[in-house]
């Protein structure tokens, strides 16, 4: 069975881990959290680009990887093209904000995306704007907001942090006219913004449909690699948690979002 690496800026791509491992309990998944280098959405894109690609070496030279996960839309749309050229033989699977669905989810039109400054100016991110809202037949409404100390908020696990940060997001992307629809649809462009879920809901109100790319993400590395797909219900596989910082955070993290007790090495 293949191995295959994950790596986010540190818990965020747990929410991915989750959904991967849900889909795919065949596999030994290699999660490695680089948490003393994040945030890195407020990073420069030299240093996120550098990290990716060191990650990448280092999980193929030690844990001999059959496929990478890149879990945190910012290392994607600022590494996924460069890491891609360096590695031509390994299969990448990044994650980008979920846009082109949240597009065929909207009922108004009117469509909210939280991310990392990273993301939200980055190249990638403008092109992925531009195809989804060409390919539409009716006007579509979308509203960017760069959430800066959300992801290092949810990181420390900071509850009135986490808060405080998505609600002061929210009232910036509903700031302006008055006029406007709110809006129906939120995507959360960042991998560890479904660990504020509750918070992000309980602001928005019911209404509004929050839209995350974990279960995208895990069926597309399955046809990527391709996998059966195991029962509903099949028991999740094992697994290894590395950290190039704090452990105990990303233990706890582990414990609290994927109901495992799991020892972090260093990494
Ligand atoms: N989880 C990451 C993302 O999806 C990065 C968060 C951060 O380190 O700023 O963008």
């Amino acid at each position: 069975m293949p191995t295959v690496g994950v790596f986010d800026s540190g818990v965020g791509g747990l929410s991915v881990l989750r959904a991967l491992r849900a889909e795919l309990p065949q596999v030994h998944f290699v999660y490695l959290a680089d948490n003393a280098n994040a945030p890195y959405g407020e990073r420069s894109a030299q240093v996120v680009l550098d990290r990716a690609l060191r990650l990448t070496e280092q999980l193929r030279a030690e844990h001999r990887i059959d496929a990478l996960v890149v879990a945190c839309n910012t290392a994607t749309a600022l590494a996924i093209d460069e890491l891609r050229h360096t590695h031509p033989d390994l299969p990448f699977i990044g994650v980008e904000p979920a846009l082109k669905p949240a597009a065929v989810l909207t009922r108004n039109g009117y469509i909210g995306v939280l991310a990392t400054r990273g993301t939200v100016q980055s190249a990638r991110f403008a092109q992925l704007l531009e195809r989804v809202s060409a390919t539409q037949v009716r006007p579509l409404h979308v509203r960017v907001q760069p959430c800066d100390g959300l992801a290092d908020a949810i990181e420390r696990m900071d509850a009135a942090a986490v808060h405080e940060r998505a609600a002061f997001h929210l009232a910036q992307l509903r700031a302006g006219d008055p006029h406007r629809p709110p809006i129906d649809t939120l995507v959360l462009g960042c991998t560890h913004y479904p660990f504020a879920r509750d918070v992000l809901q309980s602001l928005c109100g019911p209404d509004v449909l929050l839209v995350d790319t974990g279960e995208p993400v895990a069926r597309r590395t399955r046809t990527l690699l391709n996998l059966e797909t195991h029962a509903p219900g099949t028991e999740p596989g094992a697994f290894t948690l590395l950290s190039t910082g704090d452990r105990t955070s990303l233990e706890h993290a582990a414990s609290r979002w994927l109901g495992v007790a799991v020892q972090v090495a260093a990494a």
